[in-house]
């Protein structure tokens, strides 16, 4: 159920960084901050800052950040409804649920009956398991053949269910439970006879939710029947949806976050096989094919997904499957393919667990390793089908949201593919492109290259710091300004028409922008730019958003980078550094402002004189000539009057 915005706001308000923090780290005053050793990764000495004036944390070991909300995501890994959920009830604030229909009254009652039955059945197959004749000679036996210890089965609450065709739907009717919940809960099939059990003659497997609630089943067949098949799961219902469910995910939650790694494995007898020997961060998608859901379940824990495979050919194309899903979600994928006789469980079973984890480790290969070599060794030598390597490999590569990955894997690939990474880059620029203009929903219309040219091939030597745009970091030092003390106001001199000297009270926010956008400027890197945009807007309306509003912003990508420039505290004072004293105390901001400005612009005046040069350079014509020259000197002048300005404002 949704929150209403005013309430989400409110409780964002009222929940204090140093108070939800300080329930899981020890925190000590130093300064205007509070220090702590970061929960996020080991550490001795404290780099865990919490920052109560600003309301938000941020480790600068880690570089973990954010307001109390993402605290808790990332520690309790709750998702961001949970996380509102805990702060109201910490702070005393009701959430005023939208009031519910009938019908949605009905729904609700309907899972809990759903959740109640499932109790009912698991605690029945485990209970069958243990305590009867049959499910101790048949069930119990077959997972002690198969070589899996008491702990493990009564960990994952394997169980039984007898052969007898309606056991178990007599049971549950004899305890009061309906045939129409039976059924809807797929526990019972409705047949001629009469309702009869869907697992009867197999091994149970529940299927645990996040919170291990259980939500469905899985039986396995112990006799070899070609009529039935090897495993009969649940139907969906209104508790089970396969595609957001993982199989395990309630048991190695902890260690997948522990270890920053999930491994992915297809089978029940998988996951418990790794378990058995201590691998504990590994869950199974169930021998379906990876859903977006299932992956973005595991985003909640870690980043980095590793796929553990049989090393057949249904395993590898099972493995390629999944992938580019992966990577579109920003997440590393790794592959480890068994040698081809094995599954995880079998190989699990025959080596120790030093084998399997050394094995893991050495065979683990990027994703990008993975399917070239894959593909190389279908296509040999035959020129065509190298090509459709090539662009399905760059194909793949795209849907990488970063463009530092990117330009990794590009790397890697050239070398594999012994291709220039150039014309990779090419190739791969080209998809970008069209992807960009189809997210712009435009066909033919000129598209700003530096949104989409977003993978340049650095020279050697060149640092990816050296590829930012000139600009970068004076942009980020007036996106800093804008977050910091957009609200303050300083005093603004201008000259108006009649030549006369005016002051009046503007605020910073309001000072920035207009100055940049009356010199026809913006931002041009991407986030920076929603900034702008965000105040600009703001500014229009009478109201300046405050830094809350920014670092708990709906959109992560702005929280992220306000968090990241609010952590670091502003230095006004660092004019003392280069000699100069300015008097009073609120001309300091002003100067600052001003200053930082004047060096944005002035960088971006000398990029577009740069350009001016190379054309001149290269053009024969006359007129073209002195065209160019001409507006190298308007720039040229632009720059002297930028500076002078500089010069008055340091001056003063
Ligand atoms: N599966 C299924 N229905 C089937 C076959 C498979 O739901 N008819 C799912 C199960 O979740 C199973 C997974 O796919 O665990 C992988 O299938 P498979 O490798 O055949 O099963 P294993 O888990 O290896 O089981 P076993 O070792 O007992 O054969
Ligand atoms: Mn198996």
């Amino acid at each position: 159920m949704a929150i209403p915005r005013e309430t989400v706001e409110q409780i964002l308000q009222a929940a204090r960084i140093e108070e939800v923090v300080g329930e899981f780290v020890t925190l000590k005053k130093r300064g205007s901050n509070m220090w702590g050793n970061c929960p996020f990764h080991n550490e001795k000495t404290p780099s865990f800052s919490v920052n109560p004036a600003r309301n938000i944390f941020k480790c600068f070991g880690c570089g973990k950040a954010g307001d109390s909300a993402k605290f808790l995501m990332e520690h309790e890994h709750f998702s961001y409804p949970e996380a509102l959920r805990y702060l109201a009830k910490k702070y005393n604030i009701k959430i005023e649920e939208k009031e519910q229909t009938a019908e949605e009254i009905m729904q609700q009652s309907i899972r809990e009956k759903m959740f109640n039955i499932n109790e009912f059945a698991d605690k029945y197959f485990v209970d069958t398991l243990w305590n009867t004749d049959e499910g101790k000679t048949i069930g119990l036996q077959y997972f002690r053949e198969r070589g899996y210890f008491d702990p493990i089965i009564q960990k994952f609450h394997l169980g039984y269910s007898p052969a007898e065709w309606d056991a178990f739907t007599k049971h549950a009717k004899q305890n009061g439970y309906s045939e129409e919940l039976l059924e809807q809960i797929g526990l019972s099939i409705k047949g001629q006879k009469g309702l009869y059990d869907r697992y009867h003659g197999r091994v149970m497997f529940p299927i645990h939710s996040l919170t291990g609630r259980v939500i469905g089943f899985g039986g396995r067949i112990l006799v070899n029947d070609k009529k039935s098949p090897k495993y009969q799961n649940s139907p969906e219902s209104e508790i089970y949806d396969k595609k957001q469910t993982l199989y395990g995910i309630y048991f190695a939650k902890n260690a997948i976050a522990k270890q920053d790694e999930c491994i992915l494995v297809e089978g029940y007898f998988d996951v418990l096989r790794m378990h058995q020997i201590g691998i504990e961060n590994v869950v199974a998608s169930s021998g379906t094919s990876l859903t977006m859901e299932q992956i973005r379940l595991v985003k909640r824990y870690t980043k980095n997904i590793t796929m553990l495979y049989d090393g057949d050919a249904a395993g590898i194309h099972a493995a390629l499957r999944g992938t580019d899903m992966i990577l579109s979600e920003g997440m590393n994928v790794r592959v480890v393919v068994l040698p081809p006789e094995h599954d995880p469980d079998t190989f699990g079973k025959e080596f120790s667990v030093e084998y399997v984890s050394n094995y893991l480790k050495d065979n683990a290969k990027d994703f990008v390793r993975f399917k070239t070599e894959l593909l190389l060794k279908d296509a040999q030598n035959d020129p065509i089908k190298r090509g459709q390597v090539i662009r399905d490999i760059v194909e793949t590569i795209s849907v990488i949201p970063d463009s530092i990955f990117r330009i990794t894997y590009v790397k890697e690939c050239s070398r594999l593919l012994d291709m220039p990474e150039q014309t990779l880059t090419n190739e791969l620029n080209k998809i970008l492109r069209v992807k960009f203009k189809k997210s712009l929903g435009v066909e033919d219309n000129v598209v700003n290259e530096t949104e989409t040219a977003t993978v340049t091939t650095p020279k050697q030597d060149e640092t990816i710091e050296d590829q930012l745009p000139a600009g970068y970091y004076q942009e980020r030092e007036l996106v800093k300004l804008l977050l910091m003390y957009g609200q303050t106001t300083i005093n603004d001199e201008r000259i108006d028409e009649d030549g006369q000297k005016v002051y009046e009270q503007v605020t910073v926010a309001q000072f920035i922008i207009d100055d940049l956008k009356n010199d026809g400027f913006s931002f041009t890197n991407a986030v920076n730019r929603k900034i702008f945009d965000i105040f600009d807007h703001a500014i229009d309306e009478g109201r300046i958003p405050d830094d809350q509003f920014f670092t708990s912003n709906e959109d992560e990508t702005i929280a992220q980078l306000a968090v990241d420039l609010l952590s670091s505290p502003y230095k006004l004072d660092q004019w003392e550094k280069y000699g100069i004293f300015v008097k009073q105390e609120e001309n300091v901001l002003r100067a600052t402002v001003l200053s930082s400005i004047y060096r944005y612009k002035d960088l971006i005046i000398e990029e577009r004189r740069k350009v001016v040069e190379e054309e001149l350079k290269t053009t024969e014509d006359m007129d073209d000539q002195l065209i160019l020259l001409k507006r190298k000197k308007d720039l040229d002048d632009i720059r002297k009057q930028i500076n002078k300005e500089l010069g008055i404002v340091i001056a003063r």
